[in-house]
């Protein structure tokens, strides 16, 4: 798998995406070293603080049927009806994705045409890790 193609399969999971109170659409592909991918959305919740990114729909989804072992991570998000240039995983999931996809791993930001890759360190340095407790 490609990184464009882990980025498009990022911009497919969007269509599930259910946000009517932000009208804001994300969707991720997370790609486990076996070579299968995840994919997640944000769904949100009228109790607003019950809402889940994408980034971490996608995260438990693959934890939750054993997957352990990640390869790389594509986020694709923007208001309803565009795609924004970049969007960036929010604070509680840069904490997550620190938690099983620590150190350099492979994060892909960007729309379907133009993404960067970055790493879990670059995106949240200084993490609180298991080693703190
Ligand atoms: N959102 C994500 O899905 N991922 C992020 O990392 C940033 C924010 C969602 C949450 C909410 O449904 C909407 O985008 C607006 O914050």
């Amino acid at each position: 798998m490609t990184d464009s193609e882990l980025m498009a399969a990022a911009q497919r999971a969007r269509k599930h995406s259910y946000a009517p109170y932000s009208h804001f659409r994300v969707g991720a592909a997370l790609l486990t070293k076996s070579g299968k991918v995840y994919t997640g959305c944000n769904i949100e919740n009228a109790a607003f603080s019950a809402t889940v990114c994408a980034e971490r729909t996608a995260i438990f989804k693959a934890m939750s049927e054993g997957e352990h072992e990640f390869e790389a991570l594509a986020v694709v998000g923007g208001r309803e009806g565009e795609t924004a240039d970049f969007c960036a995983p929010c604070g509680v999931c840069r904490q997550v994705i620190t938690e099983f996809c620590p150190g350099d791993f492979k994060i892909l930001l960007g729309n379907e045409t133009k993404f960067k890759a970055y790493t879990s360190d670059g995106l949240l340095p200084f993490t609180f890790t298991k080693q703190d407790l």
